[in-house]
């Protein structure tokens, strides 16, 4: 068998967590791959609501494993928070979950780095989710990173090691700071974790797939966020594109299966860097009220704009996106008329290629559609969407050039609607 992988198109928050829930029944195994608690994956089933973080979103679907791979960075305190506020609500994990002993460790003082170097850069700040994933990840790189699987020996001498090297830059960057209660819950929280399963996850992956196992790995942030293709430097630190699936899981590329693209109806961006097509009027207001646009994670306002297909084919190019997820269709119900960017200007010339700095301005050039103006919420399947919302899914289909294979009406498991199976 092989992965399929599901990942963000825009600049996060599509809608991931909510698609891998209803997509769990298909698979055997769900793993995330990259990134850590900037993450919030929210599923809403029963009439309840669940924001994940670190988490795999496949928990909630009736005992299937669920992995965290070895190209995430696990913060042991908010894994605990999470874990144990899903015991408590009657989900206990710790059967079915496993964790890389490959996946890297968030230290207290990697929190502190990723807010003194965010104050350092002032107004150019990027505006992180000030989880100290950045910092994780540059210690991961520069070789100076505690792995999951460092707790099993000599941990507490690696750790003094690397949080003496932090304090040096903290103490460069004059930035002041107490991490003493926030340590002691880290290694209480470090404990914690020795009762899951610590895994060499590589193996166990390949192994399943092996014996026929089938496996979906679930993506966090958005390709418009991925480190390398990003609107850099305005991006997360890692690989969110499907190569990350590869690097995050120990899977060779030619064993990833589907490429599942998924997509908001509109767009958002959380945090600062560019967005051609944000809107500052009533029209953007009106997307961020009827969509809910808050951070599941941090609770801040998202910026809200049109679609843009410009950012979106290059997503699809870079990932190789086999089918497409359209999410919160019904967010622009009320809406007369619907605009799809589908080229830039940028310094009079109009181009339909994402350019190198996206960052120097790009101007949108739009088309209009006419709304479909109905109530998509209760709708259950294709045969009821309105002619123009037909229309909207079709130019999309074509100018993309991959179909649609789900769309999402509502953000309950059951508001989704399958237009075809594989
Ligand atoms: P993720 O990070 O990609 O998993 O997405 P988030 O959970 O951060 O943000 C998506 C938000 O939209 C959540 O509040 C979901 O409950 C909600 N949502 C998902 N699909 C739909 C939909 O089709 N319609 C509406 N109205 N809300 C949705
Ligand atoms: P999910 O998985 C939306 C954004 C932050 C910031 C930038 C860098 O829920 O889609 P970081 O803390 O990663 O160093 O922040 O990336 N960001 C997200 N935006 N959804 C996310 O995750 C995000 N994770 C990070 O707002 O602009
Ligand atoms: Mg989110």
């Amino acid at each position: 068998m092989k992965v399929d992988v599901l990942l963000g198109l825009q600049w996060g928050d599509e809608g991931k967590g909510k698609v891998v829930d209803v997509l769990t029944p298909k698979y055997d195994v769900v793993t995330r791959f990259q990134g850590g608690p900037n993450a919030g994956h929210t599923l809403e089933f029963e009439g309840q609501k669940y924001v994940l973080r670190s988490i795999p979103s496949g928990i909630f679907q009736g005992g299937k494993m669920n992995i965290i791979g070895n190209g995430v960075v696990l913060d042991p305190v908010l894994f605990r928070q999470e874990a144990e506020s899903l015991a408590a609500s009657g989900h206990e994990l710790s059967k079915q979950l496993c964790i890389s002993k490959k996946a890297h460790l968030i230290m207290p003082t990697h929190r502190m780095l990723d807010a003194a170097y965010e104050a350092a850069k002032g107004d150019a700040k990027i505006g992180t989710t000030g989880k100290g994933i950045g910092p994780t990840y540059t210690d991961k790189v520069s070789r100076n990173g505690l792995r999951v699987g460092d707790i099993l020996h000599n941990f507490q001498e690696k750790y003094c090691l690397a949080k003496k090297k932090h304090e040096a830059i903290l103490r460069a960057l004059n930035y002041t700071y107490d991490i003493t209660e926030l340590e002691k819950e880290w290694f209480d929280a470090i404990e914690y974790l020795k009762r899951f399963q610590l895994i060499d996850s590589e193996h166990v992956i390949n192994n399943l797939l092996k014996s026929g196992k089938s496996v979906l790995a679930e993506g966090a942030q958005g390709t418009m966020l991925d480190v390398d293709f990003g609107s850099y430097p305005f991006v997360t630190s890692s690989n969110t594109i499907c190569a990350g699936a590869c690097t995050g899981l120990g899977v060779a590329p030619r064993n990833i299966g589907e490429v599942y693209g998924i997509f908001k109806a509109y767009c958002t961006r959380v945090g600062a860097g560019p967005f051609p097509t944000e809107l500052f009027d009533e029209t953007g207001e009106k997307i961020c009220q009827l969509g809910h646009e808050y951070g599941a994670v941090t609770g801040r306002k998202r910026r809200c704009g049109w679609i843009d297909l410009v950012a979106l084919k290059y997503a699809i190019m870079i990932n190789g996106v086999s089918q497409l997820i359209m999410m919160k269709s019904d967010v622009l119900d009320g809406f007369d008329t619907i605009k799809a960017c589908v080229a830039y200007k940028i310094n009079g010339q109009e181009t339909e290629e994402f350019p190198f700095d996206i960052c120097e301005g790009a101007e949108p050039v739009y088309v209009e559609m006419p709304g479909w103006k109905t109530d998509m919420t209760k709708m259950t399947s294709e045969d009821e969407f309105p002619e123009e919302f037909n229309a909207y899914v079709s130019f999309l289909e074509e100018e993309l050039g991959v179909p649609v294979k789900i769309v999402s009406v509502g953000p309950d498991r059951e508001q989704t609607i399958i237009r075809y199976e594989d």
